[in-house]
């Protein structure tokens, strides 16, 4: 079985979010922190040995303390991250074990990830060494200037946004940051792209979205429970969370 690691990039400074006193990954999502529902349901498979979150590094202590109760029941390891997403994921990277075959990048910021989302990402990065979700962008796209003024259509002909989880080879992954230079990719498909390594699109969900602004956070709250589930032991457990079964 090959083995993966998961990253949880969660150092952001949560600018776009607006509110000066919280971090988005920290934040109580309808009971429970973004950043817990982003990464248990990688916790649950067997095949993930090593769970590493990034974090800026003067909110450690604080983050050890707020989330002693949850960090308990789960083996994650703490990494301080820096000044941009890249940095951040490349000193995680860093710490991931020799013995692992593949890395998961997933941003705490997207907590209304599934088990099944997670399966089809992780299968097809074992069948082609990388693979990303992605969703087909079905507005016309227009580029704007400053001033507001539209310059031109762009033809969204083959054009996917993507997200998280990224998965490559650990082998593949290490290549393309080392040689990032300073180079500030957004995602660590781009790294994979500029060394020449393929990244297979796998269709994600429209749900599984990031949580930039104060309404990406009420459009999650209204989505959680409208989640796809698991069937089959659905019926058995009737009250539990069925995004777990
Ligand atoms: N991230 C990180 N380290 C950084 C910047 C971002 O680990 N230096 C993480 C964020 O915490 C987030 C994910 O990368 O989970 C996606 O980034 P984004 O949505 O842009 O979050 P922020 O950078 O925090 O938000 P903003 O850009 O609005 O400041
Ligand atoms: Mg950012």
């Amino acid at each position: 079985m090959p083995t993966f690691a998961v990253i949880l990039p969660a150092a952001g400074s949560s600018s776009r979010f607006g509110d000066p006193r919280r971090k988005k990954p920290f934040i109580e999502l309808k009971g429970r922190p973004v950043w817990v529902r982003a990464v248990e349901l990688f916790l649950s498979r067997d095949d993930v040995v090593q769970t590493l979150i990034v974090l800026p590094s003067d909110e450690i202590e604080f983050f050890r303390e707020k989330f002693r109760a949850n960090l308990a029941f789960m083996n994650v390891e703490i990494v301080a991250g820096g000044a941009s997403r890249a940095e951040s994921v490349q000193n995680a990277l860093a710490r991931v074990r020799a013995d692992v075959e593949f890395v998961a990048v997933h941003d705490a910021a997207r907590p209304l990830i599934v088990k099944a989302w997670i399966a089809d990402v992780f299968d097809a990065a074992i069948a082609h060494g990388a693979a990303i979700p992605a969703v087909p962008i079905s507005s016309t796209v227009k580029r704007v200037s400053r001033d507001k003024r539209i310059e031109e259509t762009v033809p969204r002909e083959g054009l996917w946004a993507a997200q998280t989880p990224q998965v490559a080879r650990r082998d593949w992954l290490l290549e393309a940051f080392a040689k990032r230079g300073d180079f500030q990719a957004t995602d660590e498909a781009q790294l994979l792209e500029r060394t020449g390594r393929s990244v297979a699109i796998v269709e994600g969900s429209p749900l599984n979205l990031k949580i930039t602004t104060r309404e990406d956070f009420r459009m999650a709250e209204a989505l959680v429970d409208a989640l796809p589930r698991e069937k089959t032991l659905g019926a058995l457990h009737p009250f539990a969370d069925e995004r777990f079964l």
